[in-house]
């Protein structure tokens, strides 16, 4: 038994929407197949975009989807994606496939529509030059007859649209031009310069951060941004910063079987999955030294599950396979990002659909949704919800795993309010079931109900979500049972 307090009338701050967002890139079959199959196939779709795949998104209540890249954006020229005439290139990044961009800036703005989400661009830096980041933004967001706006129009599409998240690049201290902290800090300012703000559109420019525990270039982009506070100047030249973290079994190095292994792997997993905690709490840590206030938000725009590719399919193309482990990190880290809702304003899980921990996989005209999927379903209360605080009163148990790393709590939750209705999300870790008994405290819940992720052993490809009846109210304490290895959210309904 987990002894644990939930206060109902504590509102911390709110849970961004955009913590439960998505990543799709020019990679394998992520958009070409899984998003994009063209107006001619006989896979239903709207202007080439599948129809199933726009559908499974929206029950996700999908916020942002983040594109073109990744790695792919610093080789990305929008140019050749525009109008009648498309160049072809080589995506030599990934699988080293000829890309015919046939899906460009209009497929994609017309993709986000459908999804009612909001777009996320990653401009180039690697290889771009500033003119032709600050073109983009204008062809994009601006309503006269400016020479893009024009351009815009001949390729059929009137209006502006609205963009606000702006990406100064990617992973520039690695595939986005292996550059020095110091040198992109001066990219930085420069491209976020001339990201111009066209009209009534204000763009939320995110320049690339670091790279898992690189905390120097969190110090050094946090020490350029400009000004933060004292008001002196009209604005920072970033609004935002990212960050990346990956899980692999044990290491970059040793990925790991997506579906083969044993406890042992189970437990490295856990814990480098766990490890967003301390990364977040440490770079926000750098990150309030500079911004107290907090206004300069942390986007982790890319995180998830990266196994052995699967055999037989081409190592460029990212595909894996998934289990309940990859379900019970989906879990682990929403967990995590709301708890941490001061500072993360944005996530992107890596990727959409068939690369890497997607939640759909498409085959030919089949979709299929992922363990994932589920997650981000039964998680989505969470959603502009403010955070409740929760705490554990007693020892959740704990698993140490890696010697110089803290060691990994077996349950994890979260909990949100939003207006009457409180979702309060909890991860089971352990092998065994465990029951919390939460004092609710500051309001009188009317209902509870919850339901269930899990599946009979950890390899399980398919898992089972079903209504349970092991969440009940007792005497002001909310009980929850937790199956082994279970995802489980509550839903409680307050007296008004
Ligand atoms: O998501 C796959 C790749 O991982 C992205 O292109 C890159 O940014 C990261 O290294």
């Amino acid at each position: 038994m987990i002894n644990a307090v939930l206060n109902l009338d504590l509102p911390g701050p709110t849970i961004s929407r955009h913590q439960h967002g998505h990543f799709a890139e020019h990679l394998g079959h992520c958009i070409y197949g899984g998003i994009f199959v063209g107006a001619d196939s006989e896979i239903p779709n709207d202007r080439g975009i599948r129809l199933d795949v726009v559908r499974a998104l929206r029950e996700i209540g999908i916020p942002n989807l983040r594109w073109p890249g990744g790695c792919f954006a610093d080789d990305y020229h929008w140019r050749d994606g525009v109008g009648p005439s498309r160049p072809t290139m080589v995506n030599s990044l990934w699988g080293d496939v000829v890309e015919d961009n046939s899906f460009g800036t209009h497929e994609f703005m017309h993709l986000v529509e459908l999804l009612d989400a909001e777009p996320y661009i990653s401009g180039n830096v690697g290889s771009g030059t500033v003119q032709e980041m600050s073109q983009w933004v204008e062809y994009l967001t601006r309503g006269d007859d400016s020479p893009m706006a024009r351009l815009r129009r001949e390729h059929g599409r009137d209006e502006p649209w609205r963009v606000r998240f702006w990406g100064i690049g990617n992973e520039s201290w690695g595939c986005g031009g292996e550059m020095r902290p110091e040198y992109y800090a001066d990219l930085a300012r420069r491209y976020g310069l001339y990201c111009r703000d066209h009209g009534e559109n204000r763009l939320y420019r995110i320049a690339c951060g670091a790279n898992v525990d690189d905390y120097r270039w969190t110090q050094t982009l946090m020490s350029n941004i400009g000004d933060v506070g004292c008001g002196c100047h009209p604005r920072n030249h970033f609004q935002g910063l990212s960050l990346h973290h990956y899980t692999f079994g044990k290491s970059w190095e040793e990925k790991g079987s997506a579906t083969a292994f044993g406890e042992e792997d189970y437990w490295s997993t856990m814990s480098n999955a766990f490890r967003m905690d301390e990364l977040i709490t440490r770079h926000s840590t750098i990150m309030d030294v500079y911004d107290p206030s907090r206004r300069v938000g942390l986007v982790v725009d890319e995180w998830g599950t990266w196994w052995e590719p699967e055999p037989g399919t081409n190592p460029g193309f990212l595909i894996q396979r998934q289990t309940l482990r990859d379900a019970l990190v989906a879990g682990l880290t929403l967990d995590i990002f709301h708890q941490h809702a001061g500072r993360v304003v944005m996530a992107n899980l890596a990727q959409t659909v068939n690369v890497l921990q997607s939640v759909l996989v498409t085959r030919d005209d089949e979709l299929i949704r992922t363990p994932t999927w589920h997650v981000f379903r039964l998680a989505r209360g969470h959603m502009d919800g403010v955070l409740l605080p929760l705490h554990w009163r007693d020892d959740r148990g704990v698993r140490h795993v890696v010697d110089d790393r803290p060691p990994l709590p077996l349950v994890h939750g979260a909990a949100s309010r939003k207006g009457d209705e409180v979702t309060a999300s909890f991860t089971n870790l352990d092998l065994e079931p465990r029951t919390i008994r939460a004092d609710l405290r500051g309001a009188r819940v009317v209902e509870a109900a919850g339901e269930v992720l899990s599946a009979d052993r950890l390899q399980d490809e398919i898992v089972t979500v079903a209504p349970t009846e092991q969440v009940r109210v007792e005497q002001s304490q909310l009980v929850v049972d937790l199956p082994p290895a279970s995802f489980l959210v509550s839903t409680l309904r307050l007296d008004s």
